[in-house]
């Protein structure tokens, strides 16, 4: 279940709370004194009060949250025209109070906009609106779409100022799946200045499984299948005119979750991302990894596991249609990425590490972090992320992407959760601010802390312990109150 924490931090004071969010899945697993509500990994148990036939009932006729999509919004904390909400990957959000944690109101995107479901990572433009992607399915088929939430202020209609307001939202682009029963499941995307690239990668979300999983109550997971048999196909848009281009990019099957950055090059658009190679991987996220006994069982488990890596994909925005069969397009120096012409308006893509060798003796990385507010969308060199030398990350790791060159922060026995970067008042240069990290540890002689890191150096400047366990974090977020 949900559980928003909060690190207040004020005239040198740092102050923990933390509350559940009070979902509906929360209220209905709570009565029940269990898992009810089916989650990403966690089956919900049948009810033993109920035959195999009310089971059923009960599961398409309790309101939609019981049934088709949880409310427990555990992954981030997004905003939207200035409020807070908390997110997964359902149609559901729960609009939040940042300073108290009060659960308010649930958003359903349905009724706002045609789409059945929004990522958890919205990106945020300079002018105050959010970008995000969702799904929608009807009788002509499975779209993926850009929608745009405007700033605030902007189209309102009509919103109290104590209540939920996504007026204006709007979708700008609906991308066709290539396969109608089978789309691609998708994190995250990025955005650059002009455009949004979107990956429509093998790991597939088969539909029909996904109708029996309501019925036989099975975990989300298990409606994924990892399909290396396709191509990856990268979908770039004009995020200014909602117009897809015409260039078919395509590149090796791959996986991929969070995506770093994107920004454009003289005709280029650059863009990094955490990949592996195998989606099978997804599928090993289970409590029942999770359980199994630390040492040799769990190392040959972990040894076993794809890891993401940063990597490069460099996409010519436009195609000479004068180029020749497996031509390079990428004509700039600084990258060893390539794309290839294929067939009359095809480019084929290949990477281009964006780690040395050093980087695998702290496993793979995930959890990417920039300086937000100054380089997203645009030319940056740093970025911060989680290394996963197990199942749980067990470093911090700033690179460097022109150098290559990794800062490493890292003690045994402590596990941090995403760095989130701040940066310093004024600041000139990427990197002058701090790291927060969450850092949690079963070791009963150390407590659970908010560290904070010099971004520059990656040295320690301090941390505030806390005094209660605290379970283990995915995303975080940093908000400047006034
Ligand atoms: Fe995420």
């Amino acid at each position: 279940m949900a559980l928003m924490h909060r690190f207040h931090i004020s005239q040198g004071n740092v102050t923990y709370s933390s509350r559940f969010l009070r979902s509906d899945s929360f209220v209905r697993n709570s009565e029940k004194e269990r898992i009810v509500v089916s989650e990403f990994g966690t089956m919900a148990m049948p009810d033993p009060c109920k035959n195999i036939f009310s089971r059923f009932f009960s599961r398409f006729q309790i309101p939609s949250a019981c049934v088709c999509a949880t409310d427990n919004a555990s992954v981030h904390f997004v905003k939207y025209k200035g409020d807070f909400y908390v997110s997964t990957e359902t149609n559901y959000m729960r609009r939040i109070d940042p300073q108290s944690l009060e659960t308010k109101e649930k958003v359903d995107w349905t009724q706002f906009i045609a789409v059945n479901s929004a990522t958890a990572h919205p990106h945020y433009d300079r002018e105050g609106a959010t970008y995000n992607m969702g799904n929608s399915y009807g009788k002509n088929g499975f779209f993926y779409n850009i929608i745009r939430v405007p700033p605030p202020g902007e189209e309102d209609k009509g919103a109290t100022g104590d209540a939920a307001d996504l007026s204006g939202a709007k979708v700008i682009c609906s991308i066709r799946a290539a396969e109608p029963r089978k789309p691609s499941y998708y994190h995250s995307f990025v955005m650059s200045e002009n455009y949004i690239v979107f990956i429509e990668q093998p790991i597939k979300l088969d539909l029909m499984k996904l109708m029996l999983y309501r019925i036989q109550g099975k975990s989300f997971n298990k409606v994924m299948t990892w399909e290396p048999q396709t191509e990856t196909i990268f979908h770039l848009v004009n995020r200014h005119t909602g117009e897809e281009s015409k260039v078919r990019y395509s590149a090796a099957p791959m996986f991929a979750l969070h995506q770093i950055n994107a920004f454009e090059d003289n005709g280029f658009l650059v863009m990094d991302m955490c990949c592996g190679d195998d989606g099978q991987l997804i599928g090993d996220f289970t409590l029942d990894n999770l359980r199994r006994t630390s040492g040799e069982e769990m190392d040959k488990f972990y040894n076993t596991m794809c890891r993401n890596l940063p990597r490069r994909y460099v996409l010519p925005l436009t195609v000479d249609q004068s180029a020749g069969p497996d031509q390079n397009l990428v004509t700039l120096r600084n990258y060893t990425a390539t794309a290839m012409a294929r067939r009359q308006g095809e480019v084929h893509l290949t990477h281009e590490e964006l780690h040395d060798d050093q980087l695998l003796q702290y496993g793979g990385l995930e959890f990417p972090q920039i300086n937000y507010e100054r380089c997203n969308g645009r030319l940056y060199r740093y970025f911060y992320s989680c290394g996963f030398g197990h199942v749980f990350s067990d470093s911090l790791l700033k690179m460097d992407v022109n150098t290559k060159e990794l800062k490493v922060w890292r003690h045994p026995g402590l596990y941090p959760s995403e760095p989130v970067f701040v940066a310093s008042p004024g600041a000139t240069e990427e990197d002058d601010g701090v790291i927060l990290s969450v850092v949690i540890t079963p070791r009963e002689d150390k407590s659970t802390f908010l560290l904070v890191l010099d971004a520059k150096t990656f040295t320690e400047l301090g941390r505030a312990e806390v005094p209660v366990n605290v379970p283990y974090g995915t995303h975080g977020f940093f908000n400047e109150m006034g």
